[in-house]
């Protein structure tokens, strides 16, 4: 592999030596969540070894280490996602929690009735339902921009959407099912124009890409941790700095106030208005280690990495007359994932048999039955890469759709 050392890299991932039914690992579920290298999992043990305790609250030792580790942590998701100041990133528990948390708020206060929300029929519901919620509380309007003929974005079915009621454009930065990746900074020149903001769903665009929110000129970001060697439970929101003032606190509590009375209270600046109660702060230090692994590695070769398993893939399962695909036809500005049918097998048959050999896929609607009733289909089976998967794991997953044929011819 021309990128990255795999060999080097399955050692530092000791679930990798797990056996499922007796055969060698084969992990390709990296879009629902990635294995963990020994540096992050031995940072959870050092963070209640060494410096637990209550961030910002006490005047103790302990409490001063932790609260410098958050603080680190956010420093070093500022530099990961090259945003302007610390005060954008605000953590949260996921995704799905940072993408509630601009509906809940921003979404909820300058939304309003006649307004239009933009997304993108391959959108993850995560990234769908928080909208649904405002544009039902507030009467606005949904649309949906739909895909070419190449499954990618289309450009000029959004165009012709814009207009000046569009309030928010939220969408994918990478597709969770086609690995499209959309030209997130055309769209967000284009919404600006017409004084839309922009919100992206960068799950899975994070762990696997270069991403660069001051250049994309988004107005808000998010991610999560598990997705990126880091811990369950700990995820990002990147709010523009400009926005930090006009987007109201989500929830209510300690720690994210300036004054409490007994009929009102003001609140902190940012990051600790958005930030009330006990926040993830192991999770936080834990982040920092898979960022050092990531970028040890580098992004630009993790993307460069998958790309080559994107194309090696693509190849092999062309090959295969029963195997259908989704997503555009070459592995051009996708990432490294690929979602497929096995003809006349349903995809939770073909994902059962495949862990039989060892290989672990998803298969389902994705979290996407939008893009499925769209696609036509229920389901689809998926198998993801990351840094540590070879052209040995495709050609393992290969051999394991004969067998699948095989079992149902
Ligand atoms: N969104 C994650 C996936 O696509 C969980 O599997």
């Amino acid at each position: 592999m021309k990128y990255v050392d795999v060999e080097k890299i399955k050692k530092d991932f000791p679930i990798l030596n797990v056996k499922p039914h007796g055969k060698k690992l084969i992990y390709l579920d990296n879009a629902a969540t990635t294995q963990k290298p020994i540096s992050v999992i031995k940072a959870m043990d050092r963070y209640y070894e060494e410096l637990n305790a209550n961030v910002y609250r006490s005047p103790h030792y302990l409490s001063a280490l932790s609260t410098q580790a958050y603080e680190e942590a956010r420093e070093r998701v500022k530099k990961f996602i090259n945003a302007k100041t610390e005060e954008s990133i605000i953590f949260t528990r996921n995704t799905t929690e940072s993408i509630n948390f601009i509906a809940y708020t921003w979404g909820m206060k300058y939304i309003n009735e006649g307004d239009e929300i933009i997304l993108t029929i391959a959108e993850h519901h995560s990234n769908i339902l928080p909208w649904q919620m405002v544009a039902e509380a507030k009467k606005a309007k949904l649309k949906y921009v739909y895909l070419d003929d190449d499954f990618r974005l289309s450009m000029k079915d959004f165009k012709e959407k814009m207009s000046d009621k569009v309030k928010l454009i939220a969408i994918q930065h990478m597709s969770n099912v086609l690995g499209i990746i959309n030209p997130v900074e055309e769209i967000t020149h284009i919404a600006h124009k017409y004084g839309a903001k922009v919100l992206i769903d960068g799950a899975q665009s994070v762990p696997h890409m270069p991403v660069d929110v001051q250049k994309i000129d988004c107005d808000f970001f998010a991610f999560s941790g598990h997705k990126m060697l880091g811990p369950m439970g700990i995820g990002v929101l990147y709010i523009k700095e400009d926005l930090l003032k006009e987007v109201p606190p989500f929830l209510r509590g300690g720690e994210m106030i300036d004054e409490v009375y007994e009929d009102y209270s003001t609140f902190a600046p940012s990051p600790l208005k958005f930030e009330a109660g006990t926040p993830n702060i192991e999770g936080a230090y834990v982040l920092i280690s898979a960022i050092d692994y990531i970028e040890k590695i580098g992004l630009t070769n993790i993307y460069k990495h998958e790309g080559e398993l994107l194309e090696y893939g693509l190849q092999k399962m062309k090959e295969l007359d029963f195997v259908k695909l989704y997503g555009p036809k070459d592995a051009k500005e996708r990432g490294g994932l690929i979602s497929f049918n096995v003809e006349g097998v349903h995809p939770h048959d073909v994902a059962t048999i495949l862990d039989e050999e060892g290989i672990a896929v998803r298969s389902g609607h994705h979290c996407c039955q939008p893009l499925m009733r769209y696609l036509g289909v229920p389901a689809t089976v998926r198998a993801s890469f990351y840094l540590y998967n070879d052209f040995e794991d495709i050609d393992a997953l290969v051999e394991g759709l004969k067998k699948v044929r095989k079992w149902f011819k």
